[in-house]
Order: structure tokens, then C-alpha cells, then sequence
């Protein structure tokens, strides 16, 4: 709650009108100054790998362009580290170039779980897993926050998918909402204190959850003590006044005062009261104060806009280019590597041909609002050329998204066919994974895999590097000699890949996420982001490795999973309920590093419990020598040994005999030791306690693709929302504009129209522009207005709605009277003196 007592003399010189004013964005990225009382106006800029300070047009999409900024590999990318330290480093590069730029607050980072293998911005988040996940986001917090600059923790909570995000409900259990999808921003906020929290666009469990009291109120502030400020998503408002009373301070972008005066009238009729107000105002002016110091420090007055030519952190760069190739290293993931295929050696005679698009045009980030404009980029192939090896030649043998070329892969068969190694770079393409859209199965493109077929079919060794934010399914792991996986690099990824792939760098990286062997077997893949109004979590708590590990479902590659040039030997294993200790030798004859990970394994295997086999519960990373042994200690999570009681609704310690496992992935465990666990004061009293009576048997199998709705129901404890709109019915401000889709009139034309500039888009070669009208489909109507920077109000979206809904000349009537009224206003205003 926003410190009143503290901020009290200003807040009796304001006016409501000021301090509803203050509430919402001035424009794209910026707050309302109120220059009278030396309140600045603030900057506010993306993103999570980098920053994106636009200075022409503002989006929150990527389209237009930002100043040149160093573009670190991805949040998906990072995790593959399991590195706090490095996590706090990339941090404080981003806040450094943030303060350098007079930017106030970074929108980073996001630590939404992942869910679903095919969640569109899978690549912004860290983890299937809460503990990975919030250990790295509070540690890239406290480096951000280091130059004092504020890190925005998002998107909080529960957006698990990107189709309707703007408007879906996410129905998720009190269990799986507290164990796995607020953990996460739990262990962030606590360990890493951000100064702002963003609110996600979706519902949860029927209330915005910008409007959820539960959440940004009792949750994130009573539970947690979260003392920042909570700024909606962009153009992730709803009801104004509820949001405020929820605990949401700031509105963005510029919702052209509308919303400024809802608030006013709101107090003026008592609908809220001015105490609340005053107490989202001092949450701003907290974080104006914090802010504060960095402005001074730096190189800029606050909020200035500079030219692209020059940004102010120009000076940074080349530092911070060095750190990104060094992060990129860490991250890296080797999947395979038979007959020790890896490392290639520099200045040996193997004659290398370097095949696949992925090389000469690398991808190394993703799409939409994190989109970065680097300040340069290493190309896989020029690192590679640069590496000592011999390169034989390039051929790009495919072409990008999908479409066929015989003579593109003939060409890169006849050089594969006189090499004796064969680089295929791969992936995922730039309108395969985005903001806004989620993916809609998870191959690589066709022409891909049939080109690796025929490569493969030569029976020379070759070693597969892939691209991309999120797994893909891997019909050729066994054929491959080995397989690199670089992620989404950032743009010092192309050396990086080059170092693994010539052994300057030992890869250490171990994967955040779990890789199915197909789509089928995800536990949520019958019914993702499928529904229209609502996303049931049905699978509550297994996801990821939680379910696989549970059911025993054979997976491409397990959690934790990833190899080294060297090998590691885990031994003397020591466990207390509050950590262990052992000792981890490099038994080869190579510098390596290791990811070891403590699991703990319920009581009884869980067998018979809604409770998963085993989860994370501690992790380190250790850096070793050839032949040095060291011992580490690894803390074990607060909630190592509690389930999430769902009718007391809070953390009870489960007693009983538990295993920890030190363990190279969630699947080859090392080490065990017992720790025997006594109840808390407040016990549960065993692990299914937290159930509901009514539980289905399938939540203690853990077999939850078969969970019925019922099954779920009774899990939830109240009957299931509709997960359809009402069919037929007016269109109202609530639908989003896809829900034109199959009317007639003007609604279907407006769809056909959008939907069809996308194939447009797509074959001119535009991939990023084609998303956006993805993004566009899924903007609710009443968004339109507070989106449109004050092109449109509040009426004219009267009219719009006219048309859509079979009224056309009314509405355009309407829209049309409605703009002129607009147009007179401003005139007015403009020019207060005239007429
Ligand atoms: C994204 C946020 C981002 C914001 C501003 C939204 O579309 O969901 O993550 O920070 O735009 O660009």
C-alpha cells in the first residue's frame, strides 16, 4: 500500500483531477508531469533482453524501430544457464543502458510459467518450473534495480496462453494457482523486491486480474509485502475504478484522459473512495522517488528523447557485447553428442560444410514487444569461418517458412556429400513463435526435415544446431552425430555457438523446460488454447516434468537435461530439511561446469497422493577444473516440503520421510539422502489433505489428460464457466475483435479483411507485420478506443460496435458525428479564445 503518511504534503497540494491524471499514461511510454509541483513525467520502456526505447512512433509489438541497444539472448535462453550470478550481471547491464537513456522503469522481466510447449511467448519466460523461474527473475531484478532503475516482474498472473489473452479465463485450482503459477512471482517479489509488477491482461478465475483484489491486493501485497507500484499491461485496463481499488496504480499507455475523469466521477459519487486514490498516487510518487537518484546520475536529463544516431549508452556497448556472447555461452544446451562427435577441432584437416539458412541469417530473438535493435550481430557462419576450421562452404538449403526449393537442397547436398561434418542449422522461423500468437503444432517446417533426411541418408556425421524459444519435436535425435541447442541467442550468439561447437567454450547449459518426444503427449495438448472464453488448467499441477515424471512418459529430453565435454561424479551427499551439502569432482580432462539439482521425492513416491513425483526444490551451478573436486551447499526452497492446502489456503508442511535427490536432469539422479520431516504448527494432515473430497482418482495417477470436466470441477469446488461466448448475441465491448469471425455484414468483412492482410503480409515477406494482425484480431472492442492513442473514443467505439452488430449506417453515422464532436473539442482546446 502506497506509503500516504510519507507523501502526504504533496498529495494536499494536488487536485483529484491531478491525481486522477497521474493515474494514466501521457503517451506511449511516458506518465502525466505535473510541472506546477515538480512531479516529473516518467519513462517506461521494454523489455525483458534488452532495451527498447522507441523515439518515433510508440508500439507495443516491435513494428517500429528503437535505438540501437544491446540485445541479450532471451529469457528462454538464459534459464538454460540455471545461472543466478549471471542472471544479476545481464540485469545490471540492462539497467545500466536503461539509466544511460533516462529510462525509469524496464518492463522485465517475465516469468510466466510455461505451460504449454506452444505458448507464443514461451521464449520471454524462463521455465516450466517456479523455483528455476523466480530464482532468475529475482536475481535479474536486483541487477536492473542496481542502477536504479525499476524491473517490472510480468505478467502477473496465470497468462499462460497468448490466443485471446486479452480476454480468456484462466480457470486454474487453488493448488496449482499457488504451487506452480504465482511460486514463481512469490519467490521474485520476496527475494528480488521489484519496484513495479505488471498485471496480466487475462482473467483469473472470472476477475481481470487487473481488477483481482485477491491477487495484486491480499496476495502480492499482504502475503508477499510487495511495496511497489502495479502498472497494467499495454492497454490491459478494463474497469478503471476497479483496478484502482484492486491495487493497480498505473493506466498505459495514454488512454487520452478518459479514464482520468471515470476516476474523478468515480470519487465525486463515492463509487471510490479518496483514500484509495491518495494511496495509489504515493505508489507513484515512491517510485518517481526511487527512480529519482539514477536520473541524476546518469547522462541524461530524465525522460529526455535522444537521437537514434547517438544514444546516450553508446559507451556500454562493446562491454556489454562481450557480456552477451559470454551469457550466450553459458546458456548454450548440448543434447547429444555420440561417438563424441563435439568438440570439431580448429586447424584439424575435417573438411566442414555449413548447411541451413539458420547460419547466414541467424535468429536470435523472438517477436513483439521484446523485439531489441541490436547493436550488432555475430552470424553463426562468420564466427565459424573466423573459428579455424575448415569450412568447405554455405549453402542455405531451405527456405524460410516452409515453402520449397528443390535446388536449395540440392545444392547443399552436393557440398554436404565432400565434407566429413556436416553443420545443419535449423529452427524455429520468425513467424513460427511471437507475441500474441501461439504456435500451432511443434515441428520445424517440412522443407527442414526433409532436408536433414537427406543429409542424414549421406552417412556423414552430422551435427544438428538448432534455433528457437520453445521445444520442437525431434523425429531425427538418434540419427543426429550430435545436437547443439543455442536457443534464442541474442545477438552474440553466432560466437557463441561457434566457441561449443570448437570446444573454447565447454557447454554447460541444462534445459528450464522438459522436451516431449511429440505434441500428444502434453498433458494440456487436447485442449490448449482452444476454447473461446475460458482456458482450463485441467492438468492442476502437472506440468512439465511434474506430470511426465509422475505418469512415466518417456520424453525426447528430461528436464535438467544437458551434456559437457567433460563428466561430472556426485558424491558424499549430506541432506538437512534446510539444505545439502556434497561434493561434485570434474572427472574428465576439460574445464567444465555442472547444473546440480536437489529434487525431493514425496512420501511414499507419491504414488498415492495428488502430489508430483518429485520437483526442484535447489539447484547451483559449479565451475571445475580438470580433476577438481569441491563440495557445494545448496539451500532447499522455503516450501521444499508443503503442499498448498486449497481450503485453508495456505502452505502446510507435510510430515513424513522424504528423499533428496542431487541429480545431472529430473531424470538421472546421483545421489539420495533421507530427511525425516516433522508437521509445522499448522500441519496438513497428509499430502492428499489439500484436496477436495470429490478428488478424481486421475489427480493422484497423475494421469490428468483424462480428467474429465467433472474431474475438474470437483477439483475447483464450484461448477465450470462456460468456455464459449454466448453464440450469436450483439458483440460487445468484452468480445475481442476475432469474434467477428462468421458473421455476416460488415463483422465478417472486418475479419476476412484483417485475417487475410496477414497472408498478404506473409508472402510480400513480412513476417513481424503479419503477426501483428494476429495481435490485432485478439484486442477486445473495448480496447480499441484506449489503445488508439485518442484516435478513437469512446463513442465512435459506440459506433463501431453499431456496425458490427448488423446496424452499418447507424454506426457510421454514429462514428462519423462522434469524430467531429472530437475534432471540435480539440479544436477548442487548441484554441480556448475562439468563438
Ligand atoms: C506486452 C508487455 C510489454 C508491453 C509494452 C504488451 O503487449 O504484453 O510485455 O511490456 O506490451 O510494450
Amino acid at each position: 500500500m502506497g506509503d500516504v503518511a510519507k507523501h502526504r504534503e504533496l498529495l494536499s497540494k494536488l487536485t483529484r483531477e491531478e491525481k486522477a491524471s497521474l493515474m494514466s499514461g501521457g503517451s506511449y511510454w511516458q506518465t502525466k508531469p505535473i510541472a506546477r509541483l515538480g512531479i516529473p513525467s516518467i519513462l517506461l520502456a521494454d523489455g525483458p533482453h534488452g532495451l527498447r526505447k522507441q523515439t518515433g512512433g510508440g508500439d507495443h509489438l516491435g513494428v517500429n524501430r528503437s535505438l540501437p541497444a544491446t540485445c541479450f539472448p532471451t529469457a528462454a535462453t538464459l534459464a538454460n544457464s540455471w545461472d543466478a550470478d549471471l542472471l544479476e550481471r545481464v540485469g545490471s547491464a540492462l539497467g545500466a543502458e536503461a539509466a544511460a537513456e533516462g529510462v525509469r522503469v524496464l518492463l522485465g522481466p517475465g516469468l510466466n510459467i510455461k505451460r504449454n510447449p506452444l505458448a507464443g511467448r514461451n521464449f520471454e519466460y524462463f521455465s516450466e518450473d517456479p523455483l528455476l523461474a523466480g530464482t532468475l527473475a529475482a536475481s535479474f531484478i536486483r541487477g536492473v534495480q542496481s542502477h536504479g532503475v525499476a524491473a517490472s516482474a510480468k505478467h502477473f498472473a496465470v497468462n499462460s496462453q497468448e490466443t485471446r489473452r486479452m480476454t480468456i479465463d484462466e480457470i486454474v485450482d487453488e493448488r496449482a494457482l499457488h504451487e506452480i503459477y504465482l511460486e514463481g512471482f512469490r519467490i521474485a517479489v520476496t527475494a528480488g523486491k521489484p519496484w513495479t509488477v505488471m498485471s496480466s491482461y487475462n482473467r483469473v478465475n472470472g476477475t481481470y486480474a487487473n481488477e483481482h483484489r485477491g491477487l495484486l491486493h491480499e496476495i502480492l501485497r499482504r502475503r508477499w509485502g510487495f511495496d511497489g507500484l502495479v502498472v497494467t499491461d499495454w492497454g490491459g485496463n478494463n474497469d478503471r475504478v476497479a483496478g484502482l481499488i484492486a491495487g493497480n496504480a498505473l493506466e498505459m499507455p495514454a488512454a487520452g484522459g478518459e479514464t482520468d475523469r471515470e476516476i474523478v466521477r468515480a470519487v465525486a459519487g463515492a463509487a471510490l473512495d479518496e483514500a484509495v486514490l491518495d494511496e495509489r498516487v504515493a505508489e507513484l510518487l515512491e517510485l518517481i522517488e526511487r527512480t529519482e537518484p539514477a536520473q541524476h546520475a546518469g547522462t541524461l536529463p530524465e525522460g529526455s528523447i535522444t537521437a537514434e544516431a547517438a544514444p546516450a549508452s553508446a559507451g556500454l556497448h562493446d562491454a556489454h557485447h562481450e557480456l552477451a556472447v559470454a551469457a550466450a555461452g553459458r546458456s548454450i544446451v548440448l543434447l547429444e553428442n555420440r561417438l563424441r562427435t563435439l568438440p570439431l577441432a580448429p586447424g584439424g584437416p575435417a573438411r566442414v560444410a555449413v548447411v541451413g539458412d539458420f547460419a547466414g541469417t541467424p535468429r536470435y530473438q523472438g517477436a513483439g514487444s521484446s523485439l531489441v535493435n541490436p547493436t550488432r550481430i555475430v552470424r553463426p557462419l562468420d564466427a565459424l569461418r573466423d573459428s579455424g576450421l575448415h569450412i568447405s562452404g554455405y549453402e542455405p538449403g531451405f527456405s524460410r517458412r516452409g515453402s520449397q526449393s528443390r535446388g536449395r537442397a540440392r545444392r547443399a547436398l552436393r557440398l554436404a556429400s565432400e565434407a566429413d561434418v556436416i553443420l545443419l542449422f535449423l529452427g524455429l522461423d520468425e513467424a513460427a513463435e511471437a507475441e500474441g500468437i501461439d504456435r500451432e503444432h511443434m515441428r520445424l517446417a517440412d522443407n527442414q526435415l526433409a532436408l536433414a533426411d537427406e543429409l542424414f541418408a549421406l552417412g556423414i556425421p552430422v551435427v544438428v544446431v538448432l534455433a528457437g524459444g520453445a521445444p520442437v519435436e525431434l523425429p531425427f535425435a538418434d540419427q543426429a552425430a550430435a545436437i547443439v541447442h543455442g536457443y534464442l541467442p541474442g545477438q552474440g550468439g553466432g560466437q557463441a555457438i561457434a566457441d561449443v561447437l570448437t570446444g573454447r567454450v565447454n557447454p554447460g547449459g541444462k534445459l528450464a523446460e522438459s522436451y516431449p518426444v511429440r505434441y500428444a503427449d502434453v498433458p494440456s495438448a487436447a485442449s490448449y488454447a482452444q476454447a473461446e472464453a475460458t482456458a482450463e488448467h485441467r492438468e492442476s499441477i502437472y506440468v512439465g516434468y511434474r506430470y511426465f515424471d509422475k505418469v512415466g512418459l518417456p520424453v525426447r529430453y528430461p528436464f535438467g537435461h544437458g551434456l559437457s565435454y567433460t563428466s561430472f561424479e556426485y558424491s558424499d551427499l549430506v541432506a538437512t530439511p534446510e539444505h545439502a551439502r556434497l561434493t561434485i569432482t570434474n572427472t574428465g580432462d576439460v574445464a567444465g561446469s555442472e547444473v546440480v539439482q536437489l529434487y525431493v521425492e514425496a512420501p511414499g513416491l507419491a504414488e498415492h497422493a495428488f502430489r508430483a513425483v518429485r520437483e526442484l526444490r535447489g539447484f547451483c551451478r559449479v565451475d571445475l577444473a580438470p580433476g577438481e573436486s569441491r563440495e557445494v551447499r545448496i539451500p532447499l526452497a522455503e516450501h521444499a516440503f508443503d503442499v498448498f492446502h486449497g481450503t485453508d489456503r495456505d502452505w502446510r508442511r507435510v510430515a513424513g520421510s522424504y528423499t533428496i535427490q542431487a541429480a545431472a536432469s529430473s531424470r538421472d539422479i546421483r545421489a539420495a539422502a533421507t530427511v525425516e520431516i516433522v508437521a509445522g504448527d499448522r500441519p496438513a494432515r497428509d499430502a492428499a489433505a489439500s484436496a477436495p473430497t470429490t478428488l478424481s482418482p486421475h489427480y493422484v495417477s497423475g494421469r490428468v489428460e483424462l480428467a474429465s470436466s467433472d474431474d475438474f470441477a470437483g477439483l475447483i469446488g464450484r461448477p465450470l464457466p462456460s468456455p464459449d461466448w454466448p453464440v450469436g448475441g450483439r458483440l460487445t465491448r468484452e468480445h475481442s475483435i476475432a469474434q467477428t469471425r462468421g458473421r455476416g455484414g460488415f463483422a465478417g468483412l472486418l475479419y476476412f479483411a484483417i485475417d487475410r492482410s496477414r497472408a498478404v503480409l506473409l508472402a510480400l515477406g513480412r513476417p513481424l507485420q503479419a503477426n501483428t494482425t494476429r495481435y490485432a484480431l485478439e484486442i477486445p472492442f473495448r480496447s480499441v478506443a484506449r489503445m488508439s492513442n485518442g484516435l478513437m473514443t469512446e463513442p465512435m467505439l459506440d459506433g463501431l460496435l453499431l456496425m458490427v452488430n448488423g446496424e452499418f449506417f447507424r454506426g457510421v453515422r454514429k462514428l462519423w458525428s462522434a469524430w467531429r464532436a472530437e475534432r471540435a473539442a480539440r479544436r477548442a482546446h487548441r484554441n480556448p479564445t475562439d468563438g
